[in-house]
């Protein structure tokens, strides 16, 4: 039954009479590829990277930019002004929340508050969020990062 196998095998594959009869068969054309998105993380010349757009920034109230991380809000004491933090909790690292009520950035781990310019309103953290210098140019929110 084993040795008989391989025989019936051959027999269905059409293949392998059409390949065997055909040398012009061309192999198949390769997949389209899509030009790979711009990266948001890619810095400019100057240094800044785009963050996000005014339009997210005022339609959230904030933008979070995971990719690099970044958190942007606007200065409740001055709307044409904005901050831009590392959402990063110098606590113990969890994310922080931008509470628009309360003005202020907050960890939910510990309960940790931030100004919005990123020094430590509330312990238990100890050290301010990392800032960015942030700027709006045209529609794009952009910040410079590291
Ligand atoms: S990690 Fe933010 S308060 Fe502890």
């Amino acid at each position: 039954m084993a040795s008989s196998l391989p025989v019936v095998i051959a027999a269905c594959s059409p293949d392998s009479t059409t390949t065997a009869k055909s040398p012009q068969n061309t192999p198949p054309a390769p997949a389209a590829t899509t030009p790979p998105a711009p990266a948001a993380t890619t810095p400019r010349a100057d240094g800044f990277v785009l963050a996000g757009t005014v339009a997210e920034l005022d339609k959230e109230g904030k933008i979070q930019n995971k990719k690099l991380p970044v958190l942007v809000v606007r200065n409740p004491a001055d709307s044409k002004t904005l901050y831009a933090v590392d959402p990063t909790c110098t606590h113990k690292g969890c994310p922080v929340e931008w509470e628009a009520d309360e003005k202020l950035f907050d960890c939910p781990c510990h309960d940790s508050d931030f100004a919005p310019d990123g020094k430590v309103v509330k312990g238990p953290a100890a050290a301010p969020l990392k800032t960015y210098q942030v700027k709006i140019e045209g529609d794009s929110v952009l910040v410079k990062a590291g």
